[in-house]
């Protein structure tokens, strides 16, 4: 029977259908005949049949046709094409194949395979990208070691780039040029790239530990070389981190790095030829904040790092995606703590884990970050895989402590370099190095949802003993309804309520039964708890602390991260309590961030992120059923009342905050961000002049923090000035593409009662296009965040988004997809609200043509 892969019926790949590869294909030439209408690619395969079978072998394809099939050098006819898939019959044990085909790149909107973007041409492989450009198994089980040439117009593709190192290259008479690159490195196809481009380079040298010389250079449209310096120093600086810290060296003598405008994500590890969003690469004061500059260095390092966990050691199957990026992750936000406050890059950590990983964990796209089924892999680069598998990886490593988590991962890259393995294989490193049994810990792999852990203290003043009863639960997922209780590492410590000291030090309390109780002897006041010190494990803690002993923690912690927490804690009883009620007492939070303003000890950053309220999004995640409206109406209630309250304060906080010139630093950056948040809660409180103020600001910034964070304030506000600002900005900026993103996004994120009206009338702009990954993002996704904006209008706000997406799909399915998520919240929402959402969700599962992409995220989503 024919089996028919259309959306309705679609196919889904199971974990434990693995099965390791028939044929290898130890060696492949590529050989690349460029152009952006019709570019040839010869592909020469060695392939040997893996073990006794007698299955031909299976080439995947995208659609493509061969031009031709040859078996060890004759040309073959009892080839076939089953679905994409070419399959040809073999009858030795090793054999040569030669196969050619065309494609277009500049055709190529799915941005997948080979591309064209800004003229340039480009690739982009993972996950299964590679079978677009030329027939292979396209499986990371299957490595081979990679020759490519490349031949093109020399005018208009001066550059020509692959991964490894370059070997040769030469001119032909007819204008055209060629380069050959070979990469000694055995790789998995997703690993494959190759660019050729008008391009120019900032280079530097890097000599390892051992002494070698490799040749940096990121690659960029000669207009934006200006922007590459902090990209470049990163490099270096990860480079270096990544010696000293896990004792990795780079392995080629080059490393590239280019930008493109057009890209689905954030960038790509190809094997010394990283491929990136120009976002994550071109910054200078004038058009990037900090937070981008962070995130290029954060990105950079990200990427660098996968060369060994990622490259040098990769993924078996799909599947195993965390073991990757999980892991890959925890290596980037450690390094980056390593760069400046520690404590507020944990803060920016689980913030973006709580945006982003909690709702999808509680909603019907939860998956485990070892998934065991999917219909399309682009749909599983998730913020479970990513950002949930770095909390997993970070709890071993507590568990472990520093010394034996480094002998453990040396275990790990020893062991399985040069091969793709599986999450299995590294637990099993932490285990046998580390001396401790993860049996049970292993379920963090395979159950999906985030535990609930309740914490209570009972204190007999006469006797002098407390008891610390811990529990924990975790809630149903699709397709999981019973959940086994989870290995939890908890740090915690006990403060005295009277003396305001630690009660004995900090313990390390590993939770594995649904229920314990721990003792504590001698405790003569009252104690207050402190618990999942630095986010120790990623659970949602509840406990019975008071709004008292939550201000005390404020005040009194000696863990930056719980102080922040406790803070938290305290905002958000006072907004739920204001959603529910209308009304709430706001002194003691008006209190706490006094305490906080007040403390000569914390740095600037910190007091920034500790004095934010919690997100409206964040606030409706705590209540049964969501009200934008009434967060709304609450957080503006209390951020009036801070800024009104505290009106004084906040201007000196910006008073005292305010640069004379733009400098990079831990330190000045902290202020910015201070800056920032006080100008917000002066806006908040006041009228015309606060916006004086802040158009001010936004007229004298020398910097895009400065400037961002005011024309927000504006764009906020009721103010004319802000129909000023955002001309002044556009006309600023109107050839950046990077800055017109921000203008799209700050739009489409306000808080604004016409911010609907504003969006549509935007998606109608001559610099709006859906073409582009990053400007889809920057309207449609931002405002699809944008909690009370998205759910107004009586559903037009969903049906806003659902008409963008749909007409996305046509181009960019992977892009398109992501974006789902916010519609499949259905279930959180009153039923006039959620009849609304799942009709827009059934309107995309019936639209004829619909990409497989969208096809799982919709229908997942309404199940
Ligand atoms: N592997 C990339 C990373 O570093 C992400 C990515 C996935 C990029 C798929 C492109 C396509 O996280
Ligand atoms: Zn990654």
């Amino acid at each position: 029977m024919l089996d028919v892969q259309t959306a309705a019926h679609p196919h889904v790949t199971r974990r434990e259908d693995y099965r390791p590869p028939d044929w290898l294909v130890p060696e492949i030439a590529l050989d690349f005949d460029l152009d952006p209408a019709a570019t040839r690619v010869k592909a020469t395969l060695h392939v040997i049949r893996e073990s006794a079978h007698d299955e031909p072998i299976r080439l995947d394809g995208g659609g493509q046709v061969p031009i031709t099939v040859m078996v060890d050098g004759t040309p073959i006819n009892d080839w076939r094409i089953e679905d994409e898939t070419l399959v040809i019959p073999l009858s030795g044990s090793a054999h040569t194949i030669e196969t050619e085909v065309e494609v277009a790149p500049e055709r190529n909107t799915q941005l997948m395979g080979l591309y064209a973007s800004g003229g340039n041409l480009c690739t982009q492989c993972e996950a299964e990208g590679f079978r677009r450009i030329t027939f292979f198994p396209d499986r990371p089980d299957v490595l081979s070691r990679y020759k490519v040439r490349m031949t093109a117009d020399k005018a208009r593709f001066p550059v020509l780039l692959a991964n490894g190192d370059p070997v040769d290259s030469g001119t032909l008479g007819d204008g055209r040029h060629w380069a050959e690159w070979h990469d000694p490195f055995p790789k998995p196809c997703y690993l494959f790239a190759m660019v050729a481009g008008d391009l120019v380079a900032n280079r530097a040298t890097f000599v390892t530990g051992s002494g070698r010389e490799v040749a940096l250079g990121i690659w960029v449209r000669a207009g934006d070389l200006s922007k590459t310096d902090h990209a470049l120093e990163a490099l270096k600086t990860a480079m270096a981190w990544d010696e000293r810290v896990y004792g990795r060296e780079y392995d080629l003598d080059v490393f590239n790095i280019v930008a493109v405008d057009d890209f689905n994500f954030g960038a790509m590890e190809n094997k010394g030829l990283n491929i990136f969003n120009s976002r994550y690469v071109l910054a200078d004061p004038d058009t990037a904040t900090d937070y981008d500059f962070d995130a290029i260095a954060a990105v950079v390092a990200h990427e660098y790092f996968h060369n060994w966990s990622g490259n040098r050691v990769t993924c078996r199957d799909w599947f195993q995606l965390s073991l990757k990026e999980g892991f890959t992750v925890f290596r980037d936000q450690s390094f980056s703590a390593d760069q400046g406050s520690a404590a507020v890059k944990r803060i920016e950590d689980v913030r973006g884990l709580r945006a982003a990983q909690f709702p999808e964990d509680a909603g019907p796209l939860a998956h485990p970050i070892r998934p065991d089924a999917y219909q399309e892999i682009s749909n599983f680069y998730t913020a479970t895989i990513y950002n949930k598998g770095a909390e997993v990886i970070r709890m071993m490593a507590t568990m472990l402590g520093p010394k034996r988590f480094r002998a453990a991962t040396d275990l790990y890259f020893e062991r399985f370099d040069g091969t793709a393995a599986t999450c299995e294989d590294f637990v099993a490193c932490m285990e046998e190095a580390g001396g401790i049994d993860l049996g049970q810990f292993r379920l963090w792999y395979s159950q999906a949802g985030t535990p609930r852990v309740t914490a209570s203290i009972e204190h007999d003043a006469g006797s002098g003993r407390a008891v610390l009863t811990l529990s924990q639960r975790t809630l149903p997922t699709p397709g999981e309804p019973d959940k086994a209780p989870m290995v939890l590492p908890l740090r915690l410590k006990l403060f005295g309520a009277e003396t305001a000291k630690p009660i004995g030090p900090e313990q390390l309390v590993i939770l594995t039964g649904a229920e314990e109780r721990i003792s504590f002897e001698t405790v003569t006041q009252r104690p207050v708890l402190s618990i999942n010190r630095g986010f120790s494990a990623p659970v949602i803690v509840e406990t019975d602390r008071t709004a008292a002993d939550l201000a005390f923690l404020s005040a009194h912690d000696d863990d930056p991260f719980a102080r922040y927490e406790a803070m938290q804690q305290l905002m958000l009883d006072t907004l739920v309590a204001g959603a529910n009620q209308g009304r709430a007492n706001h002194q003691a939070v008006i209190d706490a961030i006094v305490n906080t303003l007040d403390d000569p000890q914390l740095d600037r950053a910190f007091v920034a992120e500790a004095v934010l309220l919690p997100s409206e999004s964040f606030i409706g995640d705590q209540m049964p059923v969501v009200d934008p409206e009434a967060i709304f109406t609450a957080r503006e209630a209390l951020r009036r009342d801070i800024g009104h309250a505290l009106d004084a304060r906040w201007r000196a906080e910006y008073d005292a905050a305010s640069a004379t010139r733009f400098e990079y630093s831990p330190l000045a950056k902290g202020l910015r961000r201070l800056r920032t948040v006080a100008l917000g809660y002066i806006a908040a409180n006041g009228g015309d002049e606060a916006a004086a103020l802040a158009f001010a600001q936004f007229e004298a910034a020398d910097n895009m923090t400065d400037r961002q964070g005011a024309l927000t304030t504006l764009v906020n506000g009721a103010s004319d000035r802000r129909i000023a600002a955002l001309d002044i900005f556009y006309n600023r900026y109107s050839d950046n593409a990077l800055v017109l993103d921000k203008w799209f996004s700050t739009q489409a994120l306000s808080p604004r009662d016409d911010t609907l009206a504003t969006v549509q009338e935007l998606a109608g702009h001559r610099d709006f296009t859906l073409a582009n990954p990053n400007r889809a993002r920057a309207l449609v996704g931002a405002f699809s965040v944008n909690q009370r904006a998205f759910h107004s209008g009586n559903g037009a706000g969903y049906r806003f988004v659902t008409d963008q997406l749909i007409a996305l799909d046509k181009l960019n399915p992977q892009t398109a997809a992501k974006l789902i998520p916010p519609l499949g919240r259905w279930r959180r929402f009153d039923a006039a609200r959620g009849d609304l959402m799942r009709a827009e969700l059934e309107r995309i599962v019936g639209t004829p043509g619909l990409s497989k992409d969208m096809f799982e995220q919709a229908s997942k989503s309404l199940e």
